[in-house]
C-alpha cells in the first residue's frame, strides 16, 4: 500500500519542485531590472552567454545524474565497462578543460560588445560622476555647451553611447541590467561602458556596489530618445530656469551653497544640481516619487526617507521650506 502511495505522490511533488526551480527564472522577465528582458546589443549578448551557460550546465548536470545512478544501480560487472583512468583522464581533465576552454573564448568575444572600441559608428558621449548616494551627469557635447544635471540620462536610441564614469568619494558600480553589463566608477579613474538601447525607452539603472548606508537608494534613470527627441529634451534643459520669486532669498541663504539651479554651472558637483527639477520622475535618486507635494516632504523629511545623506538635517521652518520648494517647482 505504502509503494502505491508513494508513486501517486510522487509526480506531483516533482512538479511542485521543477515549479519552484522555475519561479526565480519567472521574475527575471519582463522585470525593470531583468538582464534577460534586453533591450540593447550589449545586453543581448549578456543574456546569450547567460542562457549558453543554462542550458549547458543543465546537460552537465544531467550527464553527471545519468553517471551517478550508473555507480549506484549497474551491476558491479557493468559499471567496470568503463575504466577508471577513462574517468579520470576524460571527464576529470579533457572534459572540463574543453568546456573551459570553449567558454572563455565565447565569453571573451562576447564581451566585447560592451568595450568601447573603435566603431564607424557616431558615438554619443555622457559624463557620469557617482556620489554617495546620486548621479551627477554632464552632457559635453550638447548644443551651446555642456550642460549639468542629477539622477537622470539622456540619450538618442540605436546609437552607441559611451558612459564616461567616475566616482567623486567612493567605488561605486553603474548597472543599466536591460543594456549591458556593469562597470565601476572609481575615484580618480575613468573607466569607459558602452551601452545602446534598440529603441526609444526608459531603462531604469541602480548602483551595484555597496557603496554605504544609502546604497540601495542610488537609482537612475536611463532614457533613450530618438534624435528630436534628445534635442529637445537638451534643449528643455538649456532652457530651464527658476524665475526669481519669493522664496529665491531663502534658497539662496540655505541652498545655494552646495546646489545651483543653473544646468551650465558645475558648482563644484558637492550636490545634484537642480536644473529641470519639476520635470525629474523621482527625488532623492529614486528614493521619493515625483509630483505634488514631493518636494516639500523631501525637504522635512529627507534625513527620515533616506538617513545619512549629505544633505544635512536643517533646522528650517515649514514656511521657510515651503518657499524653497515653492521657489524650485516654479522652475522648468
Ligand atoms: Cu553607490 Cu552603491
Amino acid at each position: 500500500v505504502s509503494k502505491k502511495f508513494n508513486r501517486t505522490r510522487r509526480a506531483p511533488a516533482a512538479a511542485f519542485v521543477l515549479l519552484l526551480a522555475a519561479a526565480p527564472l519567472a521574475g527575471c522577465a519582463e522585470a525593470p531590472f531583468s538582464m534577460l528582458d534586453t533591450a540593447g546589443p550589449g545586453a543581448d549578448s549578456i543574456a546569450r552567454v547567460w542562457w549558453v551557460m543554462f542550458w549547458g550546465s543543465l546537460a552537465i548536470l544531467v550527464l553527471m545524474m545519468a553517471l551517478g545512478f550508473m555507480a549506484v544501480f549497474r551491476a558491479p560487472h557493468r559499471r567496470r565497462e568503463i575504466s577508471g583512468r577513462a574517468f579520470i583522464l576524460g571527464g576529470g581533465i579533457a572534459f572540463p578543460f574543453l568546456v573551459l576552454l570553449v567558454l572563455l573564448v565565447y565569453g571573451l568575444r562576447s564581451g566585447q560588445a560592451l568595450l568601447p572600441l573603435p566603431t564607424d559608428r557616431d558615438v554619443y558621449r555622457v559624463e557620469v560622476r557617482a556620489h554617495q548616494w546620486w548621479w551627477e551627469v554632464r552632457y559635453p557635447d550638447a548644443p551651446g555647451g555642456p550642460l549639468h544635471t542629477a539622477n537622470e540620462i539622456h540619450v538618442p536610441a540605436g546609437r552607441p553611447v559611451d558612459i564616461h564614469l567616475t566616482a567623486a568619494d567612493v567605488i561605486h558600480s553603474f548597472w543599466v541590467p536591460r543594456l549591458g553589463g556593469k562597470i565601476d566608477a572609481i575615484p580618480g579613474r575613468t573607466n569607459i561602458i558602452r551601452l545602446e538601447a534598440h529603441a526609444p525607452g526608459v531603462y531604469r539603472g541602480q548602483c551595484a556596489e555597496f557603496c554605504g548606508a544609502q546604497h540601495a537608494r542610488m537609482h537612475f534613470s536611463f532614457e533613450a530618445h530618438s534624435a528630436d527627441g534628445l534635442n529637445a529634451y537638451l534643449a528643455s534643459l538649456a532652457d530651464s530656469a527658476v524665475p526669481p520669486g519669493p522664496g529665491a532669498p531663502a534658497f539662496q541663504a540655505h541652498c545655494a551653497a552646495c546646489h545651483s539651479v543653473d544646468p551650465r554651472e558645475h558648482a563644484g558637483g558637492m550636490a545634484p544640481n537642480l536644473a529641470g527639477l519639476p520635470g525629474r520622475a523621482t527625488l532623492g535618486a529614486g528614493t521619493l516619487a515625483n509630483g505634488p507635494g514631493a518636494l516639500p516632504r523631501w525637504l522635512r523629511e529627507h534625513q527620515t526617507l533616506k538617513p545619512g545623506n549629505r544633505m544635512p538635517p536643517h533646522e528650517l521652518d515649514d514656511a521657510t521650506l515651503d518657499a524653497i520648494a515653492g521657489y524650485l517647482e516654479a522652475g522648468r
